[in-house]
């Protein structure tokens, strides 16, 4: 049998008052299994969920913006960034997106791409949706410098990060999602075929988020059983400022950015983690997740309401706290998945989120606030960037067009 570890109670005063946060990272090795065994979680009441034909569901390929953005998020995603070969110039670019996206296009709506060598796979698009993104090497290699939105860019280190090259990087991004991972493995079998001779796989990130239709109009929970994108900007209004590029020229209008980032997230010692502490290191509840000050999910949090103790209900470092903005303007939208990798033969867990944000503008928008969260947040004790790329998220492209045309064409 495994020895337990130390069983001392990580107090709120502890928390907040550094000893945890100057421990830097042995707060959990020292935290108490207080409240090891939560409370049972309370039974959902039973949903009618409908038989809904998920596998001939279908989502737009052309139009003004991509799709796999404000498309509600479907339950299984590859991101998958290359690296352009030395030759690959504007003119081979514009080759590859051509065929790529004739590729996309077909995929998405349930038709077999020409030459796909296996046909039946082709036939289930589950809301498939192919986002095609172009990091700066992509417009260094088309000459194109000049049209690269300047948040496009390495950002900059963070204290937090340790990154590695494997999960970092890329010239072009094809984020796969579907709610059938068969059609996503496919999906990218045949678009990274086509890619050879332009291009190399970097790397290929693999994520999940609950079963298509288990949980209807719910917030999706990560591997630390949070409620995840609680206060994402909803479509229609705050969605449309924040995420879209309003106007400019063609290659710019219905663009946006995108920020990846590899997130590990330390099952083992969040486990040893008490009920209560898990909470105030986020500044929200388990079940509901209402803030601590509230009792409903969407309740908004009061920042300034005080305990007994005379300390902020959700502490000033807390995940909410830190992260918490606003302006519409300048809100992210967040579009996660979750990975879970093998475990060690010890039984440790690879696990943690593939972090995505969509903004219109990384500098104005992701990076102040990742520079606070850098700075202090209690999650940080759990969480550990391993990488990390940006793209610039070209527009949509019509009926018989192609992915990048404004940019490159
Ligand atoms: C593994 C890493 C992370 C985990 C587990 C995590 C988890 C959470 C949770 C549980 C919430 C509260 C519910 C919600 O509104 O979604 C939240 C909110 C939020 N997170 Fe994170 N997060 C992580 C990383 C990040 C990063 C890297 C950023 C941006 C740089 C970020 C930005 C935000 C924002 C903007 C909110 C909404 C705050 C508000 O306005 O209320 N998170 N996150």
């Amino acid at each position: 049998m495994t020895e337990q570890p130390a069983v001392r109670p990580v107090s709120r005063r502890g928390l907040l008052t550094g000893g945890a946060l100057a421990a830097g990272g042995t707060l959990a090795g020292a935290a108490a299994v207080t409240a090891a065994r939560p409370a049972e979680p309370k039974a959902r009441p039973a949903e009618a969920v409908p038989v809904a034909a998920f596998g001939s569901a279908v989502e737009p390929f052309h139009g003004a913006r991509q799709s796999g953005i404000a498309t509600d998020p479907q339950a299984h995603a590859a991101f998958v960034a290359f690296t352009l070969n030395p030759g690959t110039d504007r003119a081979a670019l514009g080759r590859m997106l051509r065929l790529l996206s004739d590729d996309a296009a077909r995929l998405t709506q349930g038709r077999p791409p020409l030459a796909d060598t296996e046909p039946e796979l082709g036939l289930l698009p589950a809301r498939l949706t192919v986002t095609f993104g172009f990091g700066p090497g992509l417009y260094a290699a088309a000459g194109l410098d000049d049209r690269r939105p300047p948040s496009v860019a390495d950002l900059p280190s963070f204290r937090i990060d340790r990154l590695q090259p494997r999960w970092s990087g890329g010239d072009l991004l094809l984020q796969i999602c579907a709610d059938d991972p068969v059609t996503v493995a496919h999906a990218q079998r045949v678009l990274v075929k086509d890619s050879r001779p332009f291009a190399t796989v970097r790397w290929v990130q693999q994520g999940f988020r609950r079963a298509a239709g288990s949980e209807p109009g719910r917030t999706q929970r990560n591997l630390f059983g949070q409620l995840d994108g609680t206060a994402n900007p909803k479509p229609g209004g705050p969605l449309e400022t924040a995420v879209w590029v309003p106007d400019g020229p063609a290659w710019a209008r219905d663009s946006t950015t995108l920020v990846v980032r590899r997130i590990s997230m330390n099952l083992e010692t969040w486990d040893l983690l008490g009920r209560p502490d898990r909470e105030l290191a986020v500044g929200r509840r388990l079940d509901t997740g209402a803030p601590l000050t509230g009792t409903a999910e969407h309740d908004q949090p009061d920042f300034a309401a005080t305990g007994p103790d005379g300390l902020t209900v959700i502490p000033d470092f807390s995940h909410l706290t830190r992260s918490h903005v606003t302006d519409d303007r300048l809100k992210i939208l967040r579009r996660p998945y979750n990975y879970d990798g093998t475990p060690t033969a010890e039984g440790h867990a690879d696990s943690g989120l593939i972090f995505t944000s969509y903004q219109a503008d990384i500098t104005r928008q992701f990076l102040p606030i990742q520079q606070r969260l850098a700075e202090r947040d209690l999650l940080n004790e759990w969480t550990t960037p391993i990488g990390s790329a940006v793209f610039a998220i070209p527009p949509g492209c019509p009926d018989g067009g192609w992915l990048g045309q404004q940019l490159l064409g």
